[in-house]
């Protein structure tokens, strides 16, 4: 079989990277292998973002440079939620994307690529017109999970796998229930032995992803539905497996079970990703988030009463339709009370069907700028502040990655902070000890408190 070139790129979501992969390990049968950069590629798949528009928009620019790099034999396909949500969209305004697909249809690629083949050489022998893409946006029956394939084709030390998918949840200013469809959880055994063989090939750390991962409510293997918690206390029974994650969870779905698995289950980390995107009332019921700011600070109170050195982040959205000063001020307040380890926040972004969008009273742009970076000012001292805590402590770190400078390594403690020091590369993929000496806003770096001994050399 030949090889074929396959050039795949994600943005939004660890769900997309996941996609990315799962996408790969369907056309390696096919003899697609991976390569770094769009020239000369037989396949290029862009796997693409809808949450915001400078999301979407980067899609548009990054497919106006693939064209210039289109030749006869390129198919170029556009995967993910911008595809689901604008599919039509796409194929008349880049009229040289061959395939359309969207997150719950990837599954049928192979099929999609043959067809978009036989198209191509229909064109070839008569006058081009457009029209002859393939889309395929469809919630199908069945579930792509179903038809993946067994197999990773790479396994690195920090894994993902996807066990939750949809969202029934409406939050007024969100895209993702149109574009990935509704709630579905996977199967218990099925996740088992897809996180198994992942720990086989060296995986160390697993993060279960969902975007609403919290919810999930699988068929288990005693015919009754498991929770999230007592997912993560059977796969805490695999041998080799260090530690779990999970992302991203809602406020509304925090049961005791999963809080109190973050106490009992070592392998599970003392880190959670929890946005509550506003900390005024009257915006998160705007924005059907339906609970309050109590309730959330209730949540965090007790999952620390569990798990005293519980450490959170959050999404927020600055300057949803109608939010005042005061609304704003409510936010830094609750993120005054919380004091956050991490947080990711963003401007507004009115996103085509979704209720948000035809709100009254939209906030104008120069006060979402500044609210944002009166927000940022603040989540950077915290994060700041909780990696300067750290210095002078030992902590866990699982090396997964070389740094950009030579013998650098990079990993995460349980606490997620960014890890980097100069160590030899034996330490990758595994969980060595080291004493934080310095602290900065995104990173913590330090020196190993032993070198474990298999690896033999001194730093
Ligand atoms: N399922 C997750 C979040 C998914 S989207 C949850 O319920 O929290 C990731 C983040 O993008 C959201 O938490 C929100 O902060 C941000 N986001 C989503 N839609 C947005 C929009 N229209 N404008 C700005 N930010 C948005
Ligand atoms: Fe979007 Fe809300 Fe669903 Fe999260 S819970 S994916 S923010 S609609
Ligand atoms: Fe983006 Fe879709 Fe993920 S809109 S954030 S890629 S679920």
């Amino acid at each position: 079989m030949t090889t074929k070139k396959l050039y795949i790129k994600s943005y939004g979501c660890q769900m997309n990277f996941y996609d990315a992969q799962r996408m790969t390990d369907i056309l390696k049968p096919l003899g697609y292998a991976v390569i770094e950069n769009p020239e000369g590629a037989d396949l290029v798949i862009l796997n693409t973002c809808h949450i915001r528009e400078k999301a979407e928009e980067k899609v548009y620019s990054d497919l106006g440079r693939i064209r210039a790099h289109k030749d006869d034999k390129m198919i170029v396909a556009v995967a993910g939620c911008v595809g689901q949500a604008e599919g039509g969209e796409i194929m008349r305004r880049a009229p040289y994307v061959d395939i359309v697909l969207g997150p719950q249809t990837y599954h049928r690629l192979p099929e999609m690529i043959a067809r978009a083949h036989r198209s191509q050489e229909n064109k070839q022998g008569k006058a081009q017109g457009p029209g002859r893409g393939v889309l395929d946006v469809d919630f199908p029956a069945e579930s792509k999970f179903d038809f993946l394939p067994q197999e990773h084709s790479t396994v690195e030390a920090t894994a993902f796998v996807a066990i939750q998918e949809g969202c029934d949840k409406f939050c007024t200013f969100c895209v993702v229930p149109y574009t990935r469809g509704a709630e579905y959880s996977r199967p218990v055994t099925a996740i088992i032995d897809e996180c198994k063989r992942l720990v086989e090939k060296g995986a160390k750390e697993i993060t279960l992803l969902g975007q609403n991962v919290n919810a999930y409510h699988g068929d288990g293997p005693d015919g009754n539905t498991w929770g999230l918690g007592r997912l993560m206390e059977a796969l805490a029974c695999l041998p080799g497996l260090l530690r779990l994650r999970y992302t991203t969870s809602h406020p509304r779905d925090m049961d005791e079970e999963l809080m109190v698995a973050h106490r009992d289950i070592p392998q599970v980390m003392p880190f959670l990703h929890l946005p509550i995107q506003s900390g005024s009332d009257r915006i998160l019921e705007a924005m059907n988030r339906k609970h309050t700011a109590a309730h959330y600070l209730k949540l965090i109170e007790k999952m620390r009463a569990f798990r005293p050195d519980m450490a959170f982040s959050s999404d927020f959205i600055v300057g949803f339709p109608g939010e005042t000063e005061q609304d704003f001020q409510a936010t830094l307040a609750l993120i005054e009370a919380v004091g956050y380890a991490q947080a990711y926040s963003f401007k507004y972004s009115p996103r085509p069907g979704t209720p948000g969008a035809l709100m009254n009273d939209q906030v104008p742009e120069d006060i979402m700028a500044e609210r944002l970076g009166r927000l940022q000012d603040l989540l950077n001292a915290q994060q700041l502040a909780f990696n300067e805590k750290s210095i002078g402590t030992t902590q866990s770190v699982l090396f997964d990655r070389v740094g950009k400078q030579e013998g650098q390594l990079l990993g995460k403690t349980p606490h997620f902070q960014s890890t980097y020091i100069t160590a030899p590369a034996e330490l990758l993929g595994r969980c060595v000890d080291i004493t934080i000496t310095k602290a900065f806003a995104n990173s913590v770096t330090g020196t190993p408190l032993v070198i474990p001994a298999q690896a033999g050399t001194q730093v």
